[in-house]
């Protein structure tokens, strides 16, 4: 990563180079999608997906609301609404019951969550665009294919917790549509084609070639991670399992979860998480207030308490614990002894 940052600083290219132009097509090829551009950021792909697809004002998009919020706040960005769906018992991600409930005339999209690394289900009502919102689930897969190449437009974000990252902020959109393929660089550029007319009413959303040229070396390394992570997460489940006071997740039949958080469910959130922190082990509630209890949705009509019962029920007792590739052994083996002597008296 050094000096693939270092070789960018002396080629003096430091926007608009080589680097990003290279990444976006590994990117795409990684994932199978048609094309890949990279953006500023995780949150920047979602407003440019959301405007490739011409969404703003008096539009809908559906989306679960149990997700981090930049998921919602794109949407407002833009101009249109965001209709709350539930999640499912099971997994967590949007429920496509309530989803088909949701549609009306209106739909313009849906934003779907694979939430800390699952996939979401593509059980969807035809003929609405789907945007996935893929920046927990980097390498992640759903009945063959992988994550970025499910729906029509995929957001991924390189923020440093996530499965990949760039050294900075960082993002990736991809696309599985040929009309949309075409486009894509001019959305993260400003709108401008080729003879720098502007076609379209966006930003400058472009990542840095720093970025793009770290990140094509963490692409490489991707698939080594996402093997351990997979294996600490079986491991992790095969302790909880034997935990009555503990859940361990589930993952959807024909999916390989990304694992970007191994995310379980437990009664006793705030004992479990000091329990762990008093040996040293750092957990997380995600995500104890859901976007559409959040204040700054306070005008929404969904926000009101009982809006959206399973996301309301379980939203304060999923606790991250550590997942990460470069866990050792050792650490791991002290997890999951704390887990052992979690006890409530
Ligand atoms: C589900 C989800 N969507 C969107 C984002 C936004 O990504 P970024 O922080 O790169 O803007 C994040 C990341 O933090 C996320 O977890």
């Amino acid at each position: 990563m050094i000096q693939a940052a270092t070789d960018v600083i002396t080629s003096r290219r430091w926007v608009k180079g080589p680097e990003s132009r290279v990444f976006g097509g590994e990117f795409a090829h990684y994932c199978g999608a048609e094309a890949a551009v990279p953006c500023a950021s995780g949150s920047a792909s979602l407003i440019a997906a959301l405007r490739l697809l011409d969404i703003g004002p008096g539009d809908e998009v559906i989306v679960p609301s149990l997700t981090f919020f930049a998921s919602v706040s794109c949407i407002e960005i833009v101009g249109a609404t965001p209709v709350f769906v539930d999640v499912e018992e099971e997994y967590w991600c949007l429920d496509p019951h309530s989803v088909a409930d949701a549609v009306t005339e209106r739909t313009k999209a849906i934003l779907g969550v694979h939430l800390f690394g699952q996939p979401f289900s593509m059980k969807l009502p035809d003929g609405i665009p789907i945007i996935e919102d893929a920046a927990q689930a980097h390498g992640a897969i759903l009945n063959g294919s992988m994550v970025g190449s499910l729906g029509d437009i995929a957001c991924f974000s390189f923020f440093p917790s996530k499965n990949m990252a760039v050294g900075g902020e960082g993002g990736m959109i991809t696309t599985t549509r040929l009309d949309l393929a075409e486009r894509l660089q001019s959305w993260v550029d400003h709108g401008r084609s080729n003879d720098s007319r502007i076609e379209a009413l966006t930003s400058n959303l472009r990542m840095s070639e720093i970025q793009a040229a770290i990140g094509r070396v963490q692409l490489k390394h991707l698939d080594e991670w996402q093997i351990r992570r997979q294996e600490i997460a079986a491991l992790h489940t095969q302790v909880i399992e034997q935990i009555p006071l503990l859940k361990a997740p589930k993952v959807r039949t024909g999916a390989i979860h990304g694992w970007h958080q191994y995310v379980l469910y437990c009664e006793h959130p705030a004992e479990l998480v000091e329990h762990l922190s008093n040996r040293g082990i750092e957990s997380r509630v995600h995500y104890s207030t859901p976007c559409h209890r959040q204040p700054i949705m306070s005008e929404h009509p969904q926000h009101k308490e009982g809006s959206l019962p399973v996301t309301e029920r379980i939203c304060s007792n999923l606790v991250s614990i550590p997942v990460h590739p470069l866990l050792t052994d050792e650490e791991i083996s002290r997890i999951h002894d704390a887990l052992h002597n979690f006890s409530i008296v």
